[in-house]
């Protein structure tokens, strides 16, 4: 069983689709070690474990679009039957217990997405969308992948938090003499929160003009989220894609689309390079935050009117029964 039945069967975002070569890639998602390679046939995630001696398989390499375990050489097909033991003649059966366990995987906004439980529908997959991903009028650079020694859903709350940027990127996102969030409401929308926007006083992305942009926070999935600011005044718009890999109960990497409307002349490496230095910024707030699962309880901190994203975050989480990386309400004691 997986330590979390509801992240297990969302997609999670495992890597960007431009890390993975050749070479298969150990990644931990959920405490499960999965292994990610390619083939003619396309991305395959096996459980990186080899049924006859559990050695890693992610140690091995891709031969024949087959996954070759290191240990005594079985190759296994992306389907997960091995087809080839060396140590016995080619004539003798294959044990029809010698399987990979396979995950479903999938590309898309160029990354690498699995669900370790299996849709048994046959319904297509809905997937959240970022239009700017392949919108002409868009240009989309990837941020470094940045692990966190913190839990996945404090990582997430943090990008929705819009209080904080007037203090944590003060110079960079944010000025705490324009520390006020005007009142603002979050909505249901068929199937993720949407915030109304919320003009702030901020630099989109840390060039020094400072000027009123019009946030828009979107929860899209428990580990996924976007934004959009708009300078009304240009007609500038910077989007972002967040998502995060629950790796461990606190250790968690996000994987970032950061997409402009403007400004194409200048290197996308800025872009890389402010997010980089905004998310180093976050970092040592994040690990520094207890309880380190994030409370699902609205009783157990203190809310205000500017954290109603974040509400609606917590309340969702609940909702859905999320409890890797979050603290669900804890029972009073009954005492007789
Ligand atoms: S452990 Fe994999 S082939 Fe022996
Ligand atoms: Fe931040």
């Amino acid at each position: 069983m997986f330590k979390d039945p509801v992240l297990a069967s969302n997609w999670q975002p495992v890597a960007y689709s431009h890390e993975l070569t050749e070479k298969p890639m150990p990644v931990v998602l959920l405490e499960e070690r999965i292994v990610l390679f390619r083939t003619s046939k396309g991305i395959n995630v096996f459980k990186d474990l080899c049924i006859h001696r559990g050695a890693a398989l992610s140690l091995g390499k891709v031969e024949n679009d087959c996954l070759v375990c290191p240990y005594h050489g079985w190759e296994y097909e992306t389907d997960g039957k091995c087809v080839k033991i060396p140590q016995q003649p080619a004539s003798r059966a294959i044990p029809l217990k010698a399987k990979a366990v396979v995950y479903q995987a999938t590309e898309k906004y160029g990354l690498i997405w699995v669900k370790l439980i299996k849709d048994q529908s046959d319904s297509k997959d809905t997937f959240f969308e970022y239009a700017e991903f392949s919108d002409p009028s868009f240009k989309t650079v990837f941020a470094n992948p940045h692990t966190f020694n913190a839990a996945a859903p404090r990582v997430v709350e943090n990008f929705l938090d819009v209080s904080h940027l007037a203090f944590v990127h003060e110079g960079s996102l944010g000025d705490s003499n324009h520390a006020e969030i005007p009142d603002y409401k979050v909505h249901w929308k068929e199937n993720r929160y949407v915030s109304d926007e919320i003009p702030v006083y901020a630099d989109a992305d840390g060039t020094g003009n400072y000027t009123t942009l019009h946030y828009t926070f979107e929860i899209l999935a428990p580990t996924a989220a976007r934004l959009k600011k708009v300078n009304y005044e240009n007609g500038e718009i910077f989007a972002m894609l967040f998502t995060v890999l629950p790796q461990e109960e606190r250790k968690s990497t996000v994987f970032a689309l950061v997409s402009r409307n403007y400004a194409f002349d200048t290197p996308d490496q800025y872009f890389t390079d402010f997010q980089q230095l905004i998310i180093e910024q976050d970092t040592a707030i994040v690990e520094s935050q207890k309880p380190e699962e994030l409370p699902l309880d609205l009783q157990a901190e203190l809310h205000l009117i500017p954290d109603r994203v974040s509400i609606a975050y917590r309340t969702w989480l609940g909702k859905l029964g999320v409890t890797f990386g979050s603290e669900v309400k804890k029972k009073k004691e009954v005492t007789y």
